[in-house]
Formats: structure tokens, C-alpha cells, sequence
């Protein structure tokens, strides 16, 4: 698909006016060896911002986030170029472990939980970086009980009897127990109600707000992501092709046409050039 060649950063701020947190720069990188995925991507997520990526499948979303959070090399993936700074330290070469301790945790997309232990358990396991006492650990317990009131009255359920909605709550509860200054959430909207989605999105928003946590989210729902998020990235077969402000990704007619579905004609044609692995969220 050919996007205008305009950037919409033309006339957007950057999202650089204050210093960015997390700061990706050309990354490559290469699966099994052969698989050239990401082709030079470049991002950048102020401290304290909310930052959307946005993309249809296969574009490259979760192997960027992937390859910040250090979990490529378990798929056979590498970051074959580039650099990624976070909170002012090269972070390439550090294990996934080593980069949660320093403040920086992923959110898996299909919101990965421990089906047979409770929710209270799996909120739990999210507190295995810290060194502090069971006060400080129970204390935050509480405090994502207070921005999830869900999550507390199902405590004592295995989350595998939770609903999907519930179990999304937990991964990001879970994240959130290892005292992240940032966290990147990986397609939270995946498979959930329209009503459920605008729900963790608020909640997302209050973390962001009261608590200070910076967020890089990977989405399809580019609808949903522009109205929450200041800054954007559009990636197609691993190059960003667009960036911009939020409000001037919203307005721009080529975003308009070929994400959020309100361009009639190119809408179709869009649909027609493309193959999905699965339903296109981004429509809705
Ligand atoms: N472990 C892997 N080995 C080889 N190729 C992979 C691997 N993981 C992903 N890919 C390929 O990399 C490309 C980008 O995939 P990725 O999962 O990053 O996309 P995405 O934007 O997150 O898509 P979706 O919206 O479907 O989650 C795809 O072509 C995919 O087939
Ligand atoms: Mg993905």
C-alpha cells in the first residue's frame, strides 16, 4: 500500500520535547538467520507519553516490541542493526530480566497467564524482579486492585476461569507488580468487547497519568489507539511509513482511508490487496 509521502510528522511536533525514555534507532532485525523483518525502524516515546504503533498483521509490531524487551532471541530472532536506549543505557545486549529490573516490562500479546493459579497468584509472579519485603510487594497488590476492582473480586479465581477481558486485566496488573516506568502492551485490545476495551484503555490512561508509567502501544485498532495515545507510528512490512501527532494521524485522509475505515472506496480496495491471518480489529 502506498501512503502519501507527506509525513504527517511534517507538521507535528516531535514527540522528543522532552526526553525520550525509550529511543529506538534503525533497528534490523533478522529471524532464523535468513528472515529480514524490521528494515530500519526508528521510534521514539517521551517519558510519561503514550506512544501508539500501529500496523496491520504481520507488519512488524510485536517483533519491535520483541526486539526492546529482549525476548527475540527465544524465537531465533536478532537485532541485527541499530540501537535501543532506554532511560539513557544501551539495552541491546541485556537479558529480558535485567531490563524489567531497570524499569522496562512487555505486555504479551493473547494475554499470557497461568491458567491454574489464581489471579491473586499470577499478580504475584509479576514481583519476582523485586528484592523488597512481602509490605512493599502487598501494598502494590493493592494499589492494582485499586485501578483493576475486577481483579479483586475475582482474587481467589484461576484465571483460566476468568474472562478474556479479566485475563487482559491480569497480564497488565501482573506487569505492573514489577514497579515499571514503562510498559509496552502489546495489542490489548485483541478479541474483547468494544466496551471492554474502552475500559482498559481508561485504566491504561490513569496508570499513565497518576502513576507516571510511559507506554509504547502496539495496535491494530488504530481507532482506538489515536484517541488515547499523543504520538504515533504506522509500520507496514517493517518500515515505519508515516508518523505523526495523534490528532494529525487522525485528520490525515490517507490514515483516515486505509485505518480507520471511514474512506469508502479505499477502505474496499485496501481489503482487497491484503490477506489476513485473522480479522481485521482495525476496521471496527
Ligand atoms: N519467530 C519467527 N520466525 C520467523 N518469522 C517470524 C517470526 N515471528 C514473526 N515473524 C514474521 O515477521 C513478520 C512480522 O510479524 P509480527 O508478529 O511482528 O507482526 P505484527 O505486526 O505483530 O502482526 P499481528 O498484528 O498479526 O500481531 C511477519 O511476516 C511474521 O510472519
Ligand atoms: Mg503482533
Amino acid at each position: 500500500m502506498a501512503l502519501s509521502s507527506e509525513s504527517a510528522s511534517a507538521v507535528a511536533t516531535a514527540p522528543e520535547a522532552s526526553a525520550p525514555i525509550l529511543d529506538v534507532s534503525n533497528i534490523e532485525v533478522i529471524y532464523d538467520h535468513v528472515i529480514l523483518v524490521l528494515k530500519g525502524v526508528s521510534l521514539a516515546v517521551p517519558e510519561g507519553g503514550i506512544v501508539a504503533l500501529l500496523g496491520a498483521n504481520g507488519a512488524g509490531k510485536t517483533t519491535t516490541l520483541k526486539a526492546i524487551s529482549n525476548l527475540l532471541r527465544a524465537e531465533r530472532g536478532e537485532v541485527t542493526k541499530g540501537s535501543i536506549r532506554f532511560d539513557g543505557e544501551r539495552v541491546e545486549a541485556m537479558s529480558p530480566n535485567a531490563l524489567v529490573t531497570r524499569g522496562c516490562i512487555q505486555v504479551m500479546e493473547g494475554r499470557h497467564c497461568f491458567g491454574h493459579l489464581t489471579i491473586e497468584e499470577n499478580l504475584l509472579t509479576g514481583a519476582y524482579t523485586r528484592s523488597e519485603g512481602w509490605g512493599a510487594i502487598r501494598a502494590d497488590l493493592e494499589m492494582v486492585y485499586s485501578y483493576f476492582p475486577r481483579l479483586k473480586e475475582r482474587r481467589s479465581s484461576m484465571a483460566g476461569y476468568t474472562s478474556g477481558g479479566e485475563q487482559q486485566m491480569c497480564a497488565i496488573g501482573r506487569a505492573l507488580m514489577s514497579r515499571p516506568k514503562m510498559v509496552l502492551l502489546d495489542e490489548p485490545s485483541m478479541g474483547l468487547a468494544p466496551q471492554l476495551v474502552e475500559e482498559i484503555f481508561e485504566i491504561v490512561k490513569s496508570l499513565n497519568r497518576n502513576e507516571g508509567v510511559s507506554i509504547l502501544l502496539a495496535e491494530q485498532n488504530t481507532n482506538i489507539a489515536l484517541r488515547y495515545a499523543t504520538y504515533g507510528y504506522i509500520l507496514e512490512s517493517g518500515r515505519i511509513v508515516m508518523d505523526g501527532d495523534a490528532k494529525a494521524l487522525r485528520e490525515n485522509e490517507d490514515v483516515k482511508e486505509f485505518y480507520l475505515g471511514v474512506g469508502g472506496e479505499g477502505r474496499r480496495s485496501f481489503r482487497n490487496v491484503k490477506h489476513y491471518k485473522r480479522r481485521k480489529r482495525w476496521l471496527s
